[in-house]
């Protein structure tokens, strides 16, 4: 029995072996391991592409997200709206912040933020929204800034599963005060360690959002601020420059076999395939679709060497570190519901033909057996 996994980071590895370690080995060669001029021509390359004056690397994508709230002025006290739907980072970067994370039910068919319920969380202790790009689809920014004008909040796009996906023909991360990404080895831009990025067009934000990242320090002992140590290593960013050249044809690839996957499953079944927002260009970060009977589909396929995986198997305001804040069922009804349906296909540029027709078989048969 071959084997699909939910993602295969080696395949890919393959296919630019030599820039990578090429890549690798300049950055040895110059001992430039921290900050240097690899780490400058990234954040150039990484900023420009995305239209964006400003780019500053990090440890990580979870940093990303603290270290943009700390610029912002967010901290003890406040409050910040954000999606019930997404990894741990997006609401306990809020909490080690200082803030209190507000949680807001998701939209049925995208999955993001429902914008319709953002305002009825509002107080005079919001400080800010962070609407998540899930799965690689934009949350729906328009009606999300129209609200956050209105209030005076700023915006933290977490895009860290979402890099150069669109929204009204937009690139994500250009929309808020600043956008946050993770380089996570499985991302769709994805590093050989951890690795992240803030974004933003704001200089000074930007100034203080580069001091943070670094203990405070523009320059060597020059701690204005208390800060802390997040930066993007040399190697990371070598590696990073090499498959910035590449991304866009592995998002057209991950496009083209989600809708290979759409158009084969759409209507079998129960199984609910994923819904493009009409504003949207989804870039597939995963490709998850909902079903009554999860855990024996999960089964099934693995039965039949098929990978999959659950984003997220537990929505965010029930996992333990948010527990204080007491939320049920009956404040995110949507959320609630998909935690227990949700499953992740196998999604990678580099699957082939035959692979994604073993999947929507393995699908098909599960649906047979019933
Ligand atoms: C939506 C989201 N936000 C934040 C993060 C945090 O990124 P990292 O793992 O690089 O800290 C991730 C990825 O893990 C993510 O998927």
């Amino acid at each position: 029995m071959t084997k699909i996994p939910l993602a295969d980071l080696k395949a890919q590895y393959v296919s630019i072996r030599k820039e990578v370690n090429d890549a690798i080995q300049a950055v040895i060669d110059e001992t430039a391991f921290v900050k240097g001029r690899f780490v400058k021509a990234f954040e150039e390359g990484f900023a420009e592409k995305n239209g964006v004056r400003h780019g500053i690397g990090v440890a990580n994508g979870s940093d990303a997200i603290y270290i943009a709230l700390r610029a912002l002025g967010v901290g003890q006290g406040d409050e910040v709206i954000t999606t019930a739907f997404s990894w741990i980072s997006t609401a306990e970067t809020i909490q080690q912040a200082g803030a209190t994370p507000v949680f807001v039910d998701i939209h049925q068919d995208y999955y993001n933020i429902d914008p319709s319920k953002i305002e009825e969380k509002i107080t005079e202790r919001t400080k800010a929204i962070i609407p998540v790009h899930l799965y690689g689809q934009p949350a729906d920014m328009d009606p999300i800034l129209e609200i956050a004008g209105r209030h005076g909040l700023k915006i933290i796009e977490d895009s860290a599963q979402a890099h150069f996906a669109e929204y009204n023909g937009k690139k994500v991360g250009t929309f808020g005060d600043a956008a946050t990404f993770s380089f996570y080895p499985g991302k769709n831009l994805g590093a050989y360690g951890d690795g992240g990025a803030v974004l933003t067009n704001d200089d000074d934000l930007a100034e203080k959002i580069r001091r943070i990242a670094n203990h405070g320090a523009l320059g060597k002992h020059d701690h204005e601020i208390g800060g802390v140590n997040s930066r993007l290593d040399g190697i990371q960013a070598a590696v990073l420059s090499v498959k910035l050249q590449y991304i866009d044809e592995w998002n057209v690839r991950r496009s083209e076999i989600g809708k290979h996957y759409t158009d084969a499953l759409t209507g079998i079944g129960d199984l609910a395939t994923p819904k493009i927002h009409p504003m949207a260009k989804h870039i597939f970060h995963v490709y998850t679709v909902r079903i009554q009977k999860r855990n024996s589909l999960k089964e099934h396929l693995s039965n039949k060497g098929i990978s999959t995986g659950i984003h997220y198997p537990v929505a965010l305001p029930f996992l333990r570190p948010f527990e204080n804040l007491t939320y049920t069922e009956k404040h995110l009804p949507i959320a609630s519901d998909y935690q227990d349906k949700i499953l992740s296909l196998p999604m990678y540029p580099e699957l082939t033909a035959v692979q994604i027709q073993s999947v929507i078989s393995a699908v098909e048969s599960f649906y047979r057996s019933e």
